[in-house]
């Protein structure tokens, strides 16, 4: 019932040439993913040539973050309004590299999230606990604090407007992935705190996992009751690995 959903997080990568490879191969290979949908969130200033190249095509788009103000001197940022004009259907909110190297605190990702709502956008909002959290045992207290923020700000009813990605901090980037089972785990305690609230908007929410998901390790992530998709670094930049994924998790 919860379609799966597989979008790739380009990070700050790319230049226009591999874009348009990348791109072009996500579009000859998307026709043979059945059981999912794509989508990629893409450095800004690469939105219109993604626009123009996945116009028609079955996959979406997004940005990688967003600005909570609608507009003003806010050097550097970027509006809900700004994204949807070339197109946009998510923005990753809260990634883990913008808390930590951006410092952005679990009120401003609810703001974000309520921004990017309020637009019409579909926000993909990420919890998770660093290494350190885990090894004192306080993961669900971590990623049920940055979701009760966000609940607390937008209501159950927003949320079920949101994507949630569990990204273990310790697993980004690192080739170093949750085990089926841990990642199972917590997105079992992402639904039933959601549940606690909504069980309709529970059952229906798309918990996708982001963490070193790779072609070999997604459909024994994705086979995990609660695990709907992944949220997708490093492989997204290889077309054949990201497709791979996308057929892995339907
Ligand atoms: O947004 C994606 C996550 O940070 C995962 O990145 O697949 O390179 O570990 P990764």
């Amino acid at each position: 019932m919860r379609k799966p959903l597989v979008a790739g997080n380009w990070k700050m990568n790319g230049t226009r040439e591999s874009a348009r490879t990348l791109l072009d191969g996500i579009k000859a290979g998307a026709m043979a993913v059945n059981g999912a949908d794509l989508a990629v969130c893409v450095p800004y200033v690469f939105l219109q040539q993604v626009q123009e190249a996945l116009d028609g095509s079955p996959i979406a788009w997004g940005g990688q973050d967003l600005s909570k103000e609608p507009k003003g001197a806010f050097t550097g940022d970027i509006s809900a309004a700004m994204l949807l004009e070339f197109g946009c259907r998510f923005v990753i909110v809260g990634h883990s590299e913008r808390r930590t190297l951006h410092g952005e605190s679990d009120t401003e990702v609810a703001e974000k999230t309520a921004a990017a709502l309020e637009a019409g956008l579909t926000p993909i909002v990420c919890v998770g606990e660093t290494l350190e959290e885990r090894e004192q045992d306080v993961t669900n207290d971590v990623v049920g604090r940055q979701l009760d923020a966000v609940l607390a700000r937008v209501g159950s009813a927003g949320l079920g407007r949101c994507v949630v990605a569990y990204e273990p901090v310790w697993a980004i980037g690192t080739g170093r992935t949750a085990t089926p089972e841990q990642a199972q785990e917590v997105h079992a305690f992402i639904r039933a705190r959601v549940a606690a609230e909504d069980a309709e908007v529970a059952g229906a929410l798309k918990i996708l996992y982001g963490g070193s998901m790779k072609p070999d390790n997604a459909a024994e992530l994705c086979a995990k009751p609660d695990i709907d998709g992944g949220l997708i670094g490093g492989a997204s930049l290889v077309a054949e690995d990201f497709l791979a994924i996308g057929r892995a998790a339907g």
